[in-house]
């Protein structure tokens, strides 16, 4: 396989960070096609922790190319800051690419964002500006990254999409932006930025004309993709494999090893249904166990059982080929463990997930019970040297799935995740 599609199957945050840092060890090309820095991908290598939320997972080793694709949205402080990060923490060798066509997260984004998530109606969305971003792209009124190239043009795009925009803030008492601030402000990052910029899709095509290996790391998970999410509590672009070829320029025909990553349980940050929560003892262990607390954030994660009905629904609409079983080892000391294989709906047993958030609400998750295992699996290498009951479970999730397990984790460094058969 020359390609490979590393996607979340839950709500995000499913550890897809160290396993495309994983893959990245064989790829040439590392993409990120969609989100911002409303993602966070920690990576632990040899002792040191790198958390990374807007740069592809490529960056920690120099011989390789990383791409922003032009489906991001992407806050160039943000960027620069972490740029100076990584620097600081000795990675000053790196190859990268910013989409021309990538759109820029400007402070009114963030306003924005910051000002809808007050109500009930509140999404609970990171405040990062991506909605308003987004919202401002199919709107067409975006600044992009290649603006930030010709001054002239960006000062044109600039000055009228924020004469509407404070117009608009103005409505809502919130602070207006001053056009010279802003314009001076981006101008400051082009400097940094411009030899990064450049038109991604081509260089992308000609990366897979050359049978390249190239790896594609999603964002975010698809049950919060705009199209086949848990609407309205989503987030605002489309984390699948079948997004691919529009956020990155490039054939759909490229699209055919995609690895779904889950966790052995499921967790959600934010608002929204999520039937297999649930709050007591078990939880907390797991939450502490398995530090459930958001990469950008810090907010507490939601916690669940594993729910086959969502990584159906994902395999489905992704066309997932392959599942990364992650943090297994977090369910050691557990007696008894659940998967959820159907819902309950108004008395119904259902298998779709319902297209209304509030139904989702309302289903009540369908169990089977497995038992657990008792030992510490950290130091775990090999499939045959889990414990009966874990090799039972990881099976069962396949076939509950149809999807077979390749690769499980053990613990958040790299020489813990183990490949039962090759990926990429
Ligand atoms: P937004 O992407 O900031 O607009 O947030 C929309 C929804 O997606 C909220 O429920 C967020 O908590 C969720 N979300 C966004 N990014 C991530 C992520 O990287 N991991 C988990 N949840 C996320």
């Amino acid at each position: 396989m020359s390609n490979v599609v590393v996607v979340g199957t839950q709500w995000g945050d499913e550890g897809k960070g160290k396993i495309t840092d994983f893959l990245a060890q064989r790829a040439d090309v590392i993409v990120r096609y969609q989100g911002g820095n409303n993602a966070g991908h920690t990576i632990v290598f040899n002792g040191k922790k790198f958390a990374l939320h807007l740069l592809p997972s490529g960056v920690l080793s120099k011989d390789k190319i990383n791409i922003m694709a032009n489906g991001m949205v992407i806050d160039p402080r943000a960027l620069i800051e972490e740029i100076i990060g990584l620097k600081n923490q000795g990675i000053t060798d790196f190859n990268l690419k910013i989409s021309n066509r990538a759109h820029i997260v400007l402070p009114y984004h963030k306003a924005l964002d910051t000002a809808f998530e007050t109500g009930d109606d509140r999404i609970g969305t990171t405040k990062r500006g991506i909605g308003p971003t987004y919202t401002d792209k199919a709107f067409r009124s975006g600044i992009r990254m290649g603006d930030l190239l010709d001054e002239e043009y960006l000062e044109k795009r600039l000055k009228s999409a924020l004469e509407t925009k404070n117009n608009v803030l103005k409505m809502m008492n919130l602070p207006m932006y001053n056009f010279k601030d802003m314009y001076l402000e981006l101008l400051n990052y082009a400097k940094v930025l411009k030899e990064y910029i450049t038109d991604t899709s081509a260089l992308l095509n000609e990366f897979l004309e050359r049978d390249k290996k190239v790896l594609f790391e999603g964002a975010q998970g698809v049950m919060l993709c705009i199209d086949h999410g848990t609407y309205p509590y989503v987030t605002s672009s489309s984390p699948t494999a079948a997004s691919i070829p529009l956020y990155t320029g490039i054939a759909p025909k490229y699209i055919n090893n995609v690895l779904g990553i889950t966790k052995a349980y499921t967790t959600r940050v934010g608002e929204g249904a999520f039937p297999t929560e649930f709050d007591d003892e078990i939880s907390n262990s797991i939450r502490e166990v398995g530090n459930e607390y958001g990469t950008s954030t810090g907010r507490p994660r939601r916690i669940g059982w594993l729910d086959a009905v969502i990584l159906r629904h994902t395999r489905r609409i992704s066309g997932i080929t392959g599942l990364s079983v992650m943090l297994l080892d977090v369910l050691s000391g557990i007696d008894t463990l659940k998967i959820c294989v159907g819902y309950e709906f108004r008395g119904k047993r259902i298998d779709l997930i319902p297209p209304i958030a509030d139904h989702l609400a309302e289903c009540k998750p369908v169990y089977i019970e497995m038992p657990g295992w008792e030992e510490d699996i950290t130091g775990v290498r090999k499939f045959e040297d889990l414990p009966v009951n874990a090799q039972i479970y990881l099976r069962k999730i396949s076939e509950l799935t149809g999807i077979s397990v390749k690769m499980f984790s053990v613990g958040p460094d790299r020489l813990q995740t183990i490949e039962m058969e090759e990926i990429l």
